[in-house]
């Protein structure tokens, strides 16, 4: 039975010589996100499973890229909230007593970064990077919409009158070739490099957080067991029980944003 006593994880979070932490989509609810299996996760009629998959891009990219427009209209006013605040804060306490942390998130709003983390491991990659099917460039493009045939698309109303692209709508690279988001679509594997991060974070460290995740999207949801069965001390943070719950030493329920300001207001001795 894990454990619910603030002090207690407090004391033994205070000892820990290097801290990894793994976010997903709860952690940015309290900033106006919707996640991925709550409430608010369709658009039109699908769900982000239907569209982000490489065969809804074959089928039609100009649908999935107005989606991904869609997402980054929502998401670029949207602003850190206290949990990403404290996360960062957490980060600098621990790397200025030259102790290790990571944060390995499943995100790709930017708003780790925003708040401040440094030593990010992006698992899905980025809503704010694009990349070439030609050339494989990679670039950071914070442009909405992405290109002015975007212009005033992506209504989420399922009836909304749908408008259908051609590829010279779509961004393109300077090479010519056409540019996709730079995220991991289910069914395709992640990169080894990244993997490779995030698999070493969760097996060296002695603290392991997890974050606002449903813990059931593999790989990342390996990752929880692979630092408890590598003797971290685990902990949740979540509104609900997950399929990770099983493998924590302490478990704290609510809302992240609120939880993790006092909760990781330790400082290292
Ligand atoms: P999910 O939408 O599956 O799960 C969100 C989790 O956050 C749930 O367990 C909620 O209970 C919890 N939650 C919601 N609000 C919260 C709050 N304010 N504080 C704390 N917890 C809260 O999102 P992820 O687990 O991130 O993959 O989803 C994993 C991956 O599946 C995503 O990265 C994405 C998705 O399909 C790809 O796009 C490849």
């Amino acid at each position: 039975m894990a454990s619910t006593s603030i002090p207690d994880f407090q004391q033994h979070l205070a000892t820990s010589r290097s801290i990894t932490v793994l976010s997903g989509a709860g952690t940015s609810a309290e900033s106006g996100i919707p996640t991925f299996r709550g409430a608010g996760g369709l658009w039109r009629r699908w769900s982000a499973q239907d569209l982000a998959t490489p065969q809804a891009w074959n089928r039609d990219p100009g649908l999935v890229w107005e989606f991904y427009d869609y997402r980054r209209q929502v998401m670029a006013d949207k602003g850190p909230n206290p949990a990403h605040t404290a996360l960062a804060s957490l980060e600098q306490r621990w790397t200025d007593a030259d102790r290790g942390f990571n944060l390995v998130t499943q995100n790709i709003d930017g708003l780790h970064a925003e708040a401040g983390s440094k030593n990010i491991t992006r698992m899905h990659g980025s809503l704010w990077h694009i990349r070439c099917l030609d050339c494989g460039m990679v670039q950071h493009n914070r442009t909405v919409p992405i290109t002015p045939a975007f212009e005033g698309a992506g209504d989420p109303d399922p009836n909304a009158h749908a408008k259908r692209f051609s590829a010279a709508d779509l961004p393109s690279c300077n090479c010519g070739g056409t540019q996709r988001p730079h995220v991991v679509w289910f069914g395709e594997g992640l990169d080894p490099d990244i993997l490779e991060a995030a698999s070493l974070a969760a097996m060296n460290c002695s603290t392991f957080i997890v974050v606002g995740t449903s813990a059931v999207v593999y790989p990342a949801a390996g990752l929880v067991p692979l630092a408890r069965s590598n003797g971290a001390i685990v902990v949740e943070v979540n509104l609900d029980s997950t399929p990770a719950t099983q493998h924590c030493d302490f478990v704290f329920q609510g809302k992240a944003g609120e939880i993790l300001p006092d909760l990781l207001a330790v400082d290292p001795v």
